[in-house]
């Protein structure tokens, strides 16, 4: 059978140490490789550690004469079965997204027709960046295959998604898209090494934290306001700034939980390994809280607009000259957390808060049993909570209440979150 050929991109990032590792291991399975690296990945490596290993000249020079003639770069993806970018950093990920060609690297992958996998590996909140997170949407619309990254402590000493995946995993997949067969014993056993000793191979090496208090537990948060629409341009909303939510869903992911944030028309980073989905409606939200489910607990932060327009109008409502006002009727907008308490999938755990201006503790606990939830944390919004910086919550369970004291949202996140750990979360 003739021998199988992939061509290796490695770019320029701390995992790219981790590329020689996996030339060994396809090499293990008879797959040949040839590498190309990107101008910064000779920070990282050397063409002669991936020369030596690949035993094939290494390529990197778009402009280089000789490199050119002799094969040229066109011919370096014809003779490919597969192209694989491995570390694919935030940056090479922008650019094939832009379909950007200034480098050998990244006009191979605009001028070839060959299958393309992607291995991204970068710092965690780089990876959960919402230009990012768009780019990786468009490379897989445009058909390439993009690996999951691992998630680790990393070596900038920050946690999250972002390690570049297991070499072994890597040849594993690249073997299932070649269409060859996986040995795991012979990708697993420890041969001599050709993996030259010294700094290259002395990168930390964190295991995953298995121990966090909500390790691998699935959190659904909603946060800020919604937007309900009168025409095009005019709309109903709320003075919700989306914080209190945004750092529940930080301090869920911190805490090792897989976290979806359902958002509203908010201006706020997306908390690192988060996956965040905007919504603009209730009905949006409703949507897309239904599609996220199985949750193991839902935190419904969100400030939802009770009402919307009746109609909303396809055209901008004009002014008629005769000084009358148009009509506006509301109608009732679905209540996203008393249906999510009745779902067939109703999460373990179902926590709403309530924006309450007086009478906190009577009207948070009414709405735990109208909506029919476990928990409420209710705030008083007669101060400037809503945008402020600060929070004073009282927590309703159907145990009892206690009123914590006025803390900055990302205090109370963490509270909350640790009272969610202690009540689901791993015993240890
Ligand atoms: N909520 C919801 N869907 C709605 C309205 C509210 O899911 N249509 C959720 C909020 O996300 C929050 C909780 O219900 O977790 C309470 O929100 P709040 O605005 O305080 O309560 P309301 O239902 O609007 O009740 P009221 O108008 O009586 O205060």
């Amino acid at each position: 059978m003739l021998e199988k050929r992939i061509l290796l991109i490695v770019s320029g990032g701390i995992a790219a140490y981790k590329s020689l590792e996996l030339i060994r291991l396809l090499k293990r399975q008879d797959i040949a490789v040839r590498a190309v690296m990107t101008g910064s990945a000779h920070e990282f490596v050397t063409p002669l550690s991936l020369g030596v290993l690949t035993e094939d000249q290494v390529y990197g020079d778009m402009f280089d004469l000789k490199e050119e003639r002799e094969i040229g770069h066109i011919q370096l993806s014809r003779e490919a079965d597969l192209i694989v970018i491995c570390p694919a950093t935030a940056n090479i990920i922008a650019r094939m997204a832009g379909g950007i060609a200034d480098d050998l690297a990244t006009t191979i992958l605009l001028a070839t027709d060959k299958p393309v996998l992607a291995v991204p590996a970068m710092n965690v909140r780089m990876w959960g960046h919402t230009a990012t997170q768009r780019n990786i949407a468009r490379l897989g619309k445009d058909g390439v295959d993009v690996m999951q990254p691992d998630e680790g402590g990393m070596a900038c000493g920050e946690y999250g998604p972002g390690r570049l995946p297991e070499p072994p995993d890597i040849a594993e997949r690249i073997c299932a898209l070649l269409n060859a067969p996986f040995d795991p014993a012979l990708a697993q056993a420890r041969g001599p090494s050709a993996i030259p000793a010294g700094p290259l191979t002395a990168q930390p090496d964190f295991a995953p934290d298995a121990k966090r208090p909500l390790h691998g537990k699935r959190i659904l948060v909603t946060a800020g306001p919604t937007r309900e629409a009168i025409d095009p341009v005019r709309y109903i909303a709320n003075r919700s700034s989306g914080r209190q939510g945004f750092a529940i869903a930080q301090a869920a992911a911190e805490a090792g939980a897989d976290v979806t944030l359902i958002a509203g028309p908010v201006h706020l980073a997306t908390p690192p390994g988060v996956i965040r989905i905007d919504v603009e409606s209730a009905r949006e939200m409703q949507d897309e809280v239904g599609r996220a489910l199985p949750a193991d607990v839902a935190i419904m932060v969100a400030a939802v607009s009770d009402w919307r327009a009746a109609e909303s109008a396809g055209q901008k409502i004009k002014k008629d000259g005769s000084g009358d006002v148009p009509p506006l009727e509301l109608t009732e907008n679905p209540d996203i957390l008393a249906g999510l308490a009745q779902h067939a999938k109703r999460p373990e755990l179902l926590v709403g808060f309530a924006a309450e201006t007086e009478k906190i503790v009577e009207h948070a606990r009414a709405k735990l049993e109208r909506k029919r939830c476990d928990w409420i944390v209710a705030n008083d919004v007669s101060g400037d909570v809503m945008g402020g910086a600060n929070n004073a919550v009282t927590l309703v369970t159907a145990e009892g209440h206690e009123a914590w004291e006025d803390a900055p949202k990302d205090v109370v996140a963490r509270k909350l979150i640790a009272r969610i750990g202690e009540k689901i979360g791993q015993s240890e």
